[in-house]
């Protein structure tokens, strides 16, 4: 699960590009969206006009789950589940369900949360392995992120990871946290990545056009994909 205490931390936005290098690794991905009534993730992906069926319809039994699937066109390997454009709570009881059903056809389901610990944050802390915690390089969602990250530990993960995006690289770089040391200290999870601040991220974000390969966010997050997959990746900030 993909998770954030603040809002616009960059969980969605993350959570595509992931599946993408995850899928590009071999895996086959889920993307779920619990963010009911603020979906995104449909125009990362490419995918935006192609679902017909969202999450909700899944848990309240009105289609069946692979209605609901739709692979991106972009990404090879990652299929995503949208959130309804409005509405529908996330039950963490049909979640349970359908993660157990969709363990068998996906290596990887990832569930992008809602900022905060509403009930998407809970229906995905029930069922998740995994917790990614995102944070930007300031102050209030370093503070956010501990108690995000400490209800996960609470909650019993097996596994809690700190991902910090939008920072700043280059001779002129200016981050409101000038040390990442202390978003580590402060979140009090273990760093699985950190992701540059990229205008080209943003503008493939906004369109729903391809990631580009050349650039530093993208080598960051096939970094990131790989240590999920168990690999031995250095981490090195430049
Ligand atoms: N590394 C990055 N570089 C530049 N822009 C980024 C980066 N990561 C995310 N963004 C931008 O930040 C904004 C918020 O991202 P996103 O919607 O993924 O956040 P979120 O945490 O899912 O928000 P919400 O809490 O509302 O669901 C978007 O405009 C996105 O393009
Ligand atoms: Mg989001």
């Amino acid at each position: 699960m993909v998770a954030s205490g603040k809002g616009g931390t960059g969980k969605s936005t993350l959570s595509v590009y992931l599946g993408a290098r995850l899928a590009a690794h071999g895996a086959r991905v889920l993307l779920v969206e619990l963010d009911s009534g603020l979906r995104s993730v449909d125009i990362i992906a490419g995918v935006c006009g192609k679902t017909v069926y969202d999450i909700e319809d899944i848990l309240s039994g009105r289609c069946e789950a692979d209605k609901a699937v739709v692979e991106s066109p972009l990404y090879p390997g990652l299929s995503v589940v949208s959130a309804p454009y409005s509405g529908g709570e996330i039950r963490a009881g049909a979640l349970r369900v359908l993660a157990g059903k969709m363990s068998g056809c996906f290596d990887i389901v990832l569930l992008d949360t809602a900022a905060g610990l509403g009930a998407p944050f809970l229906a995905a802390k029930s069922v998740a392995g995994m917790g990614l915690v995102v944070i930007t390089p300031d102050t209030v969602t370093m503070r956010d992120g501990r108690i995000v990250a400490d209800e996960l530990f609470a909650a019993g993960l097996p596994s809690v990871r700190l991902v910090i995006n939008r920072v700043s690289v280059g001779p002129f770089a200016k981050n409101p946290v000038k040390d990442l040391d202390e978003c580590i200290d402060t979140v009090g999870a273990q760093l699985i990545g950190v992701v540059p601040q990229s205008a080209e991220l943003a503008a493939a974000a906004a369109c729903g056009g391809p990631l580009p390969e050349n650039i530093l966010a993208f080598a960051a997050l096939d970094n990131i994909a790989r240590r999920i997959l168990g690999e031995e990746v250095p981490l090195a900030v430049r």
